[in-house]
């Protein structure tokens, strides 16, 4: 643990004698023990929805933060789908960078990374910008020299299966990739421009089931405290220094404990325009979390004819809903019994169009 961790855990420590001894319960009437916990993340990453659910029981006053935070930490290191963590979405250089960010429900202190190079554990060091700094955002080379001083490991995030995905691309011209004109285009190795043929296929939707970005997760304590945490390596063949909307407070989540919070996974160079994580919450002001979710993803969807992206809901009372857009396919997490992996429960969602938009099947326990 380094001095910065050691010093947040006395204060934690502290703030739980407090909490015990001299705040009074009748401050908390309408939440006090009356949620059962409960952790919903996007995708069916279910060994990072029981890690985290399991870090949010382990006492019932444990921060909801730890717990978003071990269940992002448990998809980067599984790599999951080479969406999350070191050693997948390859940039035009090949290089692997990670986006992160922590935000708490009780009063929007937040952290973030974006670019993060060289660093594998993400989430927690956008924990540490949320406990250890006034500041929300810490980007790219200069996050990671605030890692290195948090003791993290300095190391490269390229994996065999990067390295292979880039060489792949490199080898077709570089397309797929994210520039408006191919003459933009220029490849590292061959120096050619990709065919107009080429170009115009590598302008197909990207964002599918296999490079679907993101890993959001919501927490909520059984005292109503909500917690939200994303982590993302990006997307695949992105141009350096892009950043997507995981790091991007009210783009990929947001959470506000009087209400609920909202995760937002698919084409997010697209998706942060619309703030779907913050519109969705707002939403849920007054509509249900199902009502709230299609309304985020429609707006989105009336403006932008082909993209791909999906939002997960949930509300200060525990209920649950997702909507998706373009994917052929999406479902997300959740556990709210049980202890094991085998007890997290998998919901599939059906596009808003042109399936009908309420769609959410209980598919499978997986
Ligand atoms: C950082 O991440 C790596 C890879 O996921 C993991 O093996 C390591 O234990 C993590 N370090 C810390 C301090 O959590």
């Amino acid at each position: 643990m380094t001095a910065g961790r050691a010093i947040v855990a006395q204060q934690q420590q502290a703030m739980k004698h407090k909490n015990i001894l001299s705040v009074p319960l009748f401050l908390f009437p309408q939440v006090f023990g009356m949620v059962a916990p409960i952790v919903i993340n996007t995708w069916p990453f279910t060994a990072a929805t029981n890690a985290a659910y399991l870090q949010l029981i382990s006492t019932a006053d444990s921060d909801p933060i730890d717990a978003v935070v071990a269940g992002c930490s448990k998809a980067e290191e599984l790599q999951v789908d080479y969406t999350v963590g070191w050693g997948g979405s390859p940039d035009e250089n090949g290089e692997t960078t990670l986006d992160a960010l922590v935000m708490s429900g009780m009063d929007q202190n937040m952290g973030a990374v974006a670019g993060l190079r060289n660093i594998r554990n993400a989430t927690k060091v956008a924990r540490d910008v949320m406990q250890l700094t006034k500041h929300s955002i810490l980007a790219g080379e200069l996050a990671t020299a605030f890692a290195v001083k948090e003791g993290y490991k300095f190391e490269s995030l390229t994996s065999g299966y990067s390295k292979q995905l880039y060489e792949e691309w490199v080898s077709q011209n570089c397309t797929p990739n994210f520039w408006v004109n191919p003459s933009m285009v220029t490849c590292p190795l061959t120096g050619a421009e990709p065919s107009q043929q080429v170009f115009k296929d590598a302008q197909k939707p990207r964002f599918d089931a296999h490079n679907h970005d993101t890993i959001g997760q919501i927490a909520l304590q059984g005292d109503g405290r909500m917690a939200v945490g994303l982590s993302s390596n990006g997307a695949r063949h992105k141009i350096a220094g892009r950043v997507g909307d995981a790091p991007i407070p009210g783009a990929g989540a947001y959470v506000d404990d009087e209400v609920g919070a909202c995760v937002a996974t698919g084409d997010g160079d697209v998706m942060m325009r619309y703030s779907p994580g913050f519109l969705g919450v707002e939403l849920m002001r007054g509509m249900t979390p199902q009502e709230a979710a299609n309304e985020a993803v429609r707006r989105i969807a009336l403006k932008n004819k082909v993209f791909s992206g999906a939002i997960v809901c949930l509300s200060n009372t525990g209920v649950h809903a997702g909507a998706c857009q373009g994917f052929r396919g999406f479902s997300y997490s959740v556990q709210s019994e049980g202890a094991t992996e085998e007890d997290v429960k998998i919901y599939q969602i059906q596009p808003l169009t042109p399936s009908p938009p309420d769609q959410r099947v209980l598919m499978e326990s997986h």
